[in-house]
């Protein structure tokens, strides 16, 4: 049987992703602030099996050694996210130079090794001092994230190029603020969406920072966006749908490209949003060089208004492949989503800043990871990166989540992403099928 060959373009960024708070440990060490994650993660309750991420995969350590991991995978683009009171203890005023020599020396390597560094400012870890000034419901905290955008573009655009300003405030706004699943933990709407307004705000005020302290930079944001899909034709699946869109993708897309804050979404709500001030949309839709975009799975929506009139069966669309997570493996939805940051938003370019898969990954008698599961995922997803390629949609790299297996937030250690295995007690690192896998691909450009 003829097996098909998706040969990807000349200059595609194969990379993988991480995140700081998760992988880094040394949460207290050379001067370094606590973050709303130490303080989150150092309540109990708040993290499955009370874990925390004081030592995580101890990268702070260990970055030597995770960088030739790196190399060894054949990458070609490292994004990894910098950790702010480390770089700023109390969130603004004085710089802890150890923080900043921190990430110079990663970045001087990777370049060494001919790596592209791909920088994420926030990746969720904001300084605890922050927050006790009202955290992100507070309009204060944005000029103090334009000013740690300036000092790190400061130190390291002479050599970084690629900047995003935050990861997926959506789980930074609702899943903190209003699901009080991640930090700081709280439940309140008006705070929540106080809180998106702010980091919007707060990414369009640096983007023009990053780009005074490096001219060639390409500077974008990184949306969680999930395709949502009504579980029947009925009028209320369909209207349930269209909210939860709005909820999950639109409440930050449309201010992005200046069409400001969907009116649906808006209205269903009933917030005064008091919090916006004149000016402030001209502000969150500068324009961006790039969208970054994670993708895990689709969402199918089921109304629980749905009438005797309407009830129609519902489909079931759940197949029966799901990650660790609880996720659907539903690859068409990567492409779904490409088309629309494309042709619905007219973004320039795209990065697929994280796409992967938990599953439960033991190493076998001889020492080797086998995770079949986990390949065919990223293959079928890279398929669809393919697929959208093709069709004339700009997507310019895809970033794997993640580089290793690491701190999984409320879940802690229990959920494994990596394409490389960590071993949390000897902190062995040990490469998966899948990483072998994704060598190859990165060195044919090719999936096969
Ligand atoms: C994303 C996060 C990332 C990781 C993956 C599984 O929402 O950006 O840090 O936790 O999910």
């Amino acid at each position: 049987m003829d097996k098909k060959i998706f040969q990807f373009p000349q200059g595609f960024v194969w990379g993988a992703a991480t995140a700081s708070y998760q992988i880094e440990g040394a949460w207290n060490e050379d001067g370094k602030g606590e973050s709303i994650w130490d303080r989150f993660s150092h309540t109990p309750g708040n993290v499955q099996d009370g874990d925390t991420g004081d030592a995580a995969c101890d990268h702070y350590h260990r970055w030597e050694e995770d960088l030739d991991l790196l190399k060894e995978l054949g990458l070609n683009a490292y994004r990894f996210s910098i950790a702010w009171p480390r770089v700023l203890p109390s969130g603004r005023g004085e710089v802890n130079q150890a923080g900043l020599d921190f990430y110079n020396k990663l970045v001087d390597r990777l370049l060494k090794l001919s790596i592209e560094p791909y920088i994420t400012l926030y990746h969720w870890d904001l300084p605890q001092k922050l927050q006790d000034e009202g955290g992100w419901p507070s309009r204060k905290v944005v000029d103090a994230f334009v000013e740690y955008a300036d000092i790190v573009s400061r130190s390291l655009g002479d050599r970084v190029k690629n900047w995003t300003t935050l990861n997926e405030p959506w789980v930074s706004a609702f899943v903190g603020y209003r699901d009080g699943r991640h930090a700081p933990g709280h439940m309140d709407l008006h705070e929540a969406l106080a809180a998106s307004h702010h980091l919007l705000l707060s990414h369009g005020l640096a983007v023009p920072v990053i780009r005074r302290n490096c001219p060639e930079a390409n500077v974008g944001i990184t949306l969680n966006l999930t395709p949502k899909e009504p579980a029947s034709p009925s009028v209320a699946d369909r209207d349930a749908t269209v909210l939860d869109d709005g909820y999950n993708n639109r409440w930050f897309l449309d201010p992005l490209v200046g069409r400001s804050y969907p009116q649906d979404m808006a209205n269903s709500f009933g917030d005064e949003m008091a919090f916006v001030q004149a000016g402030d949309f001209n502000v969150i839709s500068t324009p961006v060089d790039f969208i970054g975009v994670n993708y895990y799975t689709r969402n199918i929506i089921r109304s629980d208004k749905i009438s005797e009139l309407e009830n129609t069966p519902r489909t079931v669309f759940r197949g029966n492949e799901i990650t660790e997570m609880d996720w659907e493996v539903y690859p068409e939805g990567l492409y779904k989503i490409l088309g629309r940051l494309y042709f619905d938003y007219d973004f320039p370019a795209i990065y697929i800043t994280e796409n992967g898969a938990a599953f439960n990954d033991q190493a076998d008698a001889d020492g080797e990871v086998n995770d079949p599961a986990r390949l065919s995922y990223v293959k079928r997803h890279l398929e669809q990166v393919h697929r959208a390629i093709e069709a004339g949609i700009p997507v310019k790299g895809y970033f794997a989540w993640s580089l290793m297996d690491n701190f999984e937030w409320g879940f802690g250690y229990s959920r494994r992403f990596g394409l490389i295995h960590v071993d949390y007690a000897t902190q062995k690192r040990t490469f998966k099928s899948s990483a072998k896998w994704y060598l190859q691909v990165i060195q044919r450009n090719a999936v096969n």
